[in-house]
């Protein structure tokens, strides 16, 4: 395996693929989701495994209201039922979980179990675990862009002192140093308005991997494969001065 200085801090996931995984097997879409949960849990335990400090995963976009309501209303039931069963497991293993998205519009136990899990693991340091839930990235830059317009309106910021910093400050991450790791499962090569401000020099991994067969060996190719980029942040990085 790589060393640690070489391994990402902060990885970000979209773990795509949990339809077709379950429809290759003759059956309903929404058992990819279950199984999608557990190759979650494996992730979170390789994710501490290699003392990565952050990990961000897509779980539910903006844009996925727009499958059958079935569906979304298994999906949702799937996602309250695995957090009640797993928030324990992961407060012992010092797992901090962050929801990010716009979550107004879940149902009352959906919001309850989101807040009790940030409030019980909220002192935990091995792992920030930020589950991304109905999270858009265009409608995050939107509502910074709102909030910074609307502390303009109050007086209480100059529009001269918007710059980038101050943008990203606002986002659902704006805490966060941004993604070292991007990793896509299901072999799709598109950001599907996932972290597009954070992800402007995260370094990009595409898997064709089904995410519910996603494992730990998959992870560490995927680190591996990171070992080896040289990032160079628009630089010159290692090369020759001529
Ligand atoms: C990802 O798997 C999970 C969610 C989007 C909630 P999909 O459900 O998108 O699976 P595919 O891409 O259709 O196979
Ligand atoms: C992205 O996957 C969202 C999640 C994994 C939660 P989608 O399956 O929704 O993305 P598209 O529709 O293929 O772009
Ligand atoms: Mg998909």
């Amino acid at each position: 395996m790589t060393s640690p200085a070489s391994l990402p801090e902060h990885v970000a996931i979209i773990m795509d693929g949990n339809g077709r995984w379950a429809l290759r097997q003759g059956r309903p879409r929404t058992d990819g989701h279950e199984a999608g949960s557990d190759a979650l849990k494996r992730t979170i335990e390789t994710a501490l495994k290699y003392r990565i400090r952050i990990l961000t995963v897509y779980a539910f976009s903006s844009e996925n209201w727009s499958r059958p309501k079935s569906e979304v209303r298994k999906l949702l039931e799937l996602f309250l039922r695995a957090l009640n069963r797993e928030v324990r497991e992961l407060d012992e293993h010092g797992v901090r979980i962050r929801f990010v998205g716009d979550r107004s519009a879940f149902n009352p136990a959906l919001r309850d179990g989101m807040a009790r899990a940030e409030k019980r693991t909220r002192d935990n340091s091995a792992l920030l675990l930020n589950v991304a839930v109905n999270y858009g990235g265009h409608a995050d830059i939107a509502g910074a862009a709102r909030r910074l317009a609307e502390a303009v309106a109050r007086d209480e910021l100059d529009s001269k002192q918007i710059d980038a910093d101050r943008l990203g400050a606002e986002l659902a991450l704006g805490d966060q140093i941004p993604p070292d790791l991007f990793i896509r499962t299901g072999g799709e090569m598109r950001l599907s308005n996932f972290l597009l401000w954070e992800l402007a020099y995260t370094e990009l991994y595409f898997t064709e991997v089904l995410w519910p067969d996603f494992d730990g060996g998959d992870f560490e190719a995927a680190l591996d494969d990171y070992a080896r980029r040289e990032r160079r942040f628009g630089g010159l990085g290692e090369v020759k001065h001529a």
